[in-house]
């Protein structure tokens, strides 16, 4: 983090692997990722397949190659992707679904990231030589730029249901799958079934410094396995870096909830601040969206103010700001952030 910054709001992603996260990696007994040989690796992807109830899981670098190679997997070149207008392969993951599986993406005008199964069934092709096919639906959970939204489980089943019905795949974009599961009590598994392919992220709210895990049936994750090594993403003495998953599986979800209640705290002392436009009873897990356009400053402005006084958060459009919780970020210096915003905006 540039040296100025001291609290760190900007993502998730910006945890470092806490001393005894590092020590347990540090003594991981590893071996030949690519031969199936690294003993830890194997273990993390045991544990995914069985939280996720699946029968097979596979260790990847990061959340969009899951994401990438579920939709190369799932989708023929032509077919078409729906998700939420929000999501990440839509938006960040360099027009991956074009350039790497030929696929044509339809995003769904979900409200804050979640879409129903109504709007899949409207927006799924009749069978025309005319048109694309659609093939695949894709969820975040939680919805990120939605502001952390937890999918209803209900929601998430219907939505199942209608794909099945119209003969498509299902894949979960979970990287705050565990988030969402913290928020709500509802299970990883339930969350999961009904799903082709699911994953989660480890290097996000979990505080583990690098990877993901794609888990699915054992003929996908097969096929997985080949798109890793044909991407060049099969490593050798990985369970280093995977025993920091294993490690936060262990030792980081049932805490997301500290994040969670900061999350809360945050909300609740940025909607008092005037000019800023935000509902508290929105924030559902560790994102806070707020909107400042009554204050008559561009998020690029006033993150630049917030920056030189320690405290650092992201843009999400010209008027419109995202805060994260996380590990590193403790409740006091959530109420220093709130209380930055507030005599910054004073002036
Ligand atoms: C919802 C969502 N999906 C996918 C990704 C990609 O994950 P990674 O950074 O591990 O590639 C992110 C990262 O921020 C994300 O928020």
């Amino acid at each position: 983090m540039p040296p100025q910054v001291r609290i760190e709001l900007y993502s998730d992603t910006m945890t470092k692997p806490t001393l005894e996260m590092r020590r347990f990696m540090c003594d991981a007994e590893v071996g030949d990722e690519q031969k199936g040989e690294d003993p830890t690796v194997n273990r993390l992807q045991e544990m995914t397949a069985e939280l996720l109830d699946k029968e097979a899981a596979l260790f990847l670098p990061s959340g969009t190659m899951c994401n990438q190679i579920a939709i190369k997997l799932h989708c023929r070149p032509g077919d078409e992707l729906l998700l939420d207008r929000t999501a990440h392969p839509l938006n960040a993951e360099g027009g991956g679904p074009a350039a790497l599986a030929g696929v044509i993406v339809t995003g769904l005008p979900g409200e804050r990231g979640v879409f129903t199964s109504t709007q899949v069934k409207a927006a799924v092709r009749p069978v025309s030589r005319y048109q694309p096919k659609t093939r695949l639906v894709s969820v975040e959970q939680t919805s990120n730029m939605g502001g952390g939204t937890v999918w209803p489980l209900q929601t998430v089943r219907d939505v199942c249901t209608t794909a099945r019905q119209h003969h498509l795949f299902t894949h979960m974009d979970g990287a705050r799958l565990l988030n969402a599961v913290v928020a709500s009590g509802v299970s990883a598994k339930d969350y999961a079934s009904g799903f082709d392919s699911v994953w989660i992220d480890l290097s996000k709210g979990l505080g583990a410094p690098v990877g993901a895990v794609l888990a699915g049936s054992k003929d996908f994750i097969f096929e997985a396995w080949q798109w890793k090594q044909r991407l060049g993403g099969a490593m050798r003495q990985a369970g280093i870096v995977a025993a920091g998953g294993v490690y936060a599986l262990r030792h980081h979800v049932e805490r997301l909830a500290e994040d969670h209640a900061n999350a809360q705290v945050l909300a609740a002392g940025l909607a008092e601040i005037p000019g800023i436009a935000l509902n508290p009873a929105d924030v559902e897990t560790n994102i806070v969206i707020f909107d400042i356009a009554q204050t008559g400053l561009t998020s690029a402005v006033l993150l630049e103010k917030l920056v030189a006084c320690g405290l650092r958060m992201s843009p999400v459009g010209p008027v419109k700001i995202r805060a994260v919780t996380h590990l590193d970020v403790s409740r006091s210096q959530v109420e220093e952030a709130v209380q930055i915003v507030r005599q910054v905006l004073r002036g």
